[in-house]
């Protein structure tokens, strides 16, 4: 199964969010035999998992119930010869500048994968496959707390302009509150 969605404003709020996922991800796909890869970046996920069919269709309704995603959007959901990522329970990869040195994937960034087309999913996974025997120690590192952080600075960077002119407005309120206080006297 791959999909794509996006994290929801609950799922940003709690900065454990991509931890608590990943911890119990693994739990779960351990017991389930269960493997694949998680990618994390932009505020969309990107999620490929390989398993018997049982055991995806428990993890694909666990999903749709998930308060921490939204707009779930099924890109395959089909039988494959063989396993992709046989050896992990869940690889969960963040998709940040900074974080990915690869060049290749880099160029993908800012991640949307939302704006992908027919099978771009497979051209990405296969590309992340490669990254992933190459890296395997740097690949096993877990989703890290402070990425949510760095998605939250990008949203307030993007409302630069925003909270600027807010903060101006608060300043001429109490200039204007000022100058008529000084001037009852
Ligand atoms: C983007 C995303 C990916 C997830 N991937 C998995 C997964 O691979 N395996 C899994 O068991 N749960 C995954 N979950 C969590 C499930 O939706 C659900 O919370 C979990 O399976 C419930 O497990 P529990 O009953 O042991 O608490 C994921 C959640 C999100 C939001």
């Amino acid at each position: 199964m791959a999909y794509i969605s996006r994290i929801t404003s609950g799922g940003l709020i709690s900065a454990g969010t991509l931890n608590d996922i990943s911890k119990t991800s693994i739990h779960n796909n351990l017991l389930n035999q269960i493997t694949g890869i998680l990618c994390y970046g932009n505020g969309y996920f990107f999620q490929y998992v390989e398993g018997n069919e049982q055991a995806l269709t428990n993890l694909k309704n666990e999903l749709l119930v998930d308060s921490r995603h939204q707009e779930m959007q099924i890109l395959y959901y089909d039988r494959i010869m063989q396993r992709s990522f046989e050896k992990w329970a869940l690889q969960s990869w963040v998709l940040q500048k900074g974080m990915v040195k690869e060049v290749a994937l880099k160029n993908l960034l800012p991640f949307r994968p939302d704006n992908w087309q027919g099978d771009d999913w497979k051209d990405f996974l296969a590309l992340l496959k490669e990254y992933a025997v190459d890296h395997e120690h740097e690949f096993a590192r877990p989703l890290r707390y402070n990425t949510l952080g760095l998605t939250l600075t990008r949203l307030v960077s993007m409302h630069q302009a925003f909270l600027f002119i807010q903060a101006m407005l608060i300043l001429l309120l109490i200039v204007n509150w000022w100058l008529l206080n000084s001037t009852s006297f």
